[in-house]
């Protein structure tokens, strides 16, 4: 993403012909462990540039991916609340894994939008001719029930190669996705789509995205690569914002529950804009 956010939190909302109301310049909030909802972030960003964003990295817990589900359920409900308690209008869970495990207590205890996601697994078997389609994501996501479901419902016909990927996501955030240690467990979780003949790949994580270059890099020519970003934004557009009188460029903010500095500097290197972060101990 080139864009300068500094420019675009300098630039007071302007209404657009309509009088916007307060609720309409609450933030939506975008939750992930780290660095991986950024991909969610930037969809977000392009279908609705005229909202606010704040963006919630749970950096002290992170990674997700190999924790216990009772564990993530109660991070879910103390960082909902958190968000909430910040003034957002909705919720953007742009985290699988969490979307997993927490999606459900905290649709429970909100009457606002809460907006989840899932691996993009139906487009991925409609784009599929072999009819074998890949998906990675983290443990503790293809563990979940929620996955199970979605297999059930969306890959009748299909072959599904779930492949659980500890590790991939602490590399991509640590080292990058370009760096000799991604590119080793990439080797190896890429492995057995490939040996089954999978023609397509969901990424069932929001870390992942960083690393379509080289998955694509690793995988047959032609295999479609799909994330759950778009959708998510679609369905936030259409959850929101049909009342919504926004002009003007939205402002971004982004937070961490530690080491907000560190978290910038990641920012700063994966959307190329420089941006503070706040400390947000949740
Ligand atoms: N980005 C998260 C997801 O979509 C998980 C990464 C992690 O914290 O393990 O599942």
């Amino acid at each position: 993403m080139k864009e300068n956010p500094d420019a675009a939190n300098q630039a007071a909302h302007e209404t657009s012909g309509k009088t916007a109301r307060a609720s309409d310049r609450e933030p939506i909030a975008v939750w992930d462990s780290g660095l991986g909802g950024l991909t969610v972030l930037l969809a977000l960003r392009a279908r609705l540039p005229n909202e606010d964003f704040v963006y919630f990295a749970d950096t002290r817990h992170f990674p997700y991916g190999d924790k216990p589900e009772d564990f993530l359920r109660a991070r879910g409900r103390a960082v909902a609340a958190a968000l909430w308690a910040r003034g957002a209008k909705a919720l953007v869970v742009a985290c699988n894994t969490a979307t997993a495990a927490a999606v459900s207590d905290i649709r429970k205890e909100t009457q606002k939008p809460v907006i989840a996601l899932e691996p993009a697994l139906k487009p991925a078997v409609a784009a599929s001719k072999t009819g074998v389609v890949g998906v990675l994501a983290t443990p503790r996501t293809l563990e979940s029930q929620r996955f199970s479901r979605l297999v059930a419902d969306c890959a009748k016909n299909a072959t599904v190669i779930a492949c659980p990927c500890p590790g991939l996501a602490e590399v991509i955030e640590r080292e990058g996705a370009q760096s000799a240690a991604a590119g080793v467990l990439l080797d190896r979780y890429l492995a057995p789509l490939n040996a089954a003949g999978a023609d397509a790949v969901a990424l069932g994580c929001t870390h992942y995205p960083w690393a379509r270059k080289e998955i694509a890099a690793r995988t047959p020519a032609g295999t479609i690569i799909v994330d759950s970003g778009e959708a998510v934004a679609r369905q936030t557009e259409a959850r929101l914002l049909r009342e919504s009188h926004l002009g003007g460029r939205g402002r971004l903010i982004f937070a961490a529950s530690d080491d907000a500095e560190r978290f910038a500097r990641a920012v700063t290197r994966l959307l190329a804009f420089s941006c503070p972060a706040e400390v947000w101990p949740v």
